[in-house]
């Protein structure tokens, strides 16, 4: 009874070990795939999609905006929704890019951005030329920061 089953001795039966090898070296690799996926989910999810969501926001509102002015539709009821939009959202520049706000020159820059919000609520353009320098006025300041701050 002690005695072991000579059947069950693999070294016996070297046909079923190779099969065995090859089985666990298939599941190995699916095992191997099934890892890999869900360490690059993890990974993504980590990665954080705020800061881009809001750059995505503020690129449609400029979009919006120049397409308002590419139609000649100049008047304030075109450009305050865009215009509040965009500085409302400058708020949270610092919030988006926390690596970078103690940089003095991307708080100038995001400084900036609310100033000419400010400035172009303030003073809404009653004119398709008027219309126009406020898009610039907004889109230079985009450019102020990104010529620092994006690669
Ligand atoms: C104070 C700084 C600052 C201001 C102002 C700013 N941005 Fe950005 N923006 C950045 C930074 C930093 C990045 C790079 C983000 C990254 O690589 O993750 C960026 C990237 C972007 C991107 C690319 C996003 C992506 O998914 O790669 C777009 C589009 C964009 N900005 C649009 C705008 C528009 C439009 C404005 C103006 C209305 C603006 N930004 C104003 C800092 C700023």
């Amino acid at each position: 009874m002690s005695s072991p089953d000579p059947a069950s001795n693999d070294s016996t039966h070297p046909k079923s070990r190779g099969g065995r090898y090859l089985f666990l070296l298939i599941l190995g690799f699916i095992l191997g795939v099934i890892a890999a996926v869900m360490g690059l989910r993890a990974l993504q999810a980590r990665q954080d999609p705020f800061p881009d969501a809001l750059m995505h926001v503020q690129e449609w509102h400029m979009g919006r905006l120049k397409a308002s002015l590419d139609q000649n539709h100049c008047s304030p009821t075109d450009a305050l929704p865009h215009l509040q939009a965009l500085r409302m959202t400058s708020d949270n520049l610092e919030d988006a890019f926390p690596g970078l706000r103690d940089d003095e020159r991307f708080r100038s820059a995001a400084a900036a951005m609310r100033a000419a919000a400010d400035k172009a609520i303030a003073t809404p353009p009653l004119s398709c030329a008027a219309f126009g320098a406020t898009v610039k006025s907004m889109g230079e300041t985009c450019r102020g920061c990104h010529r620092d701050f994006r690669d």
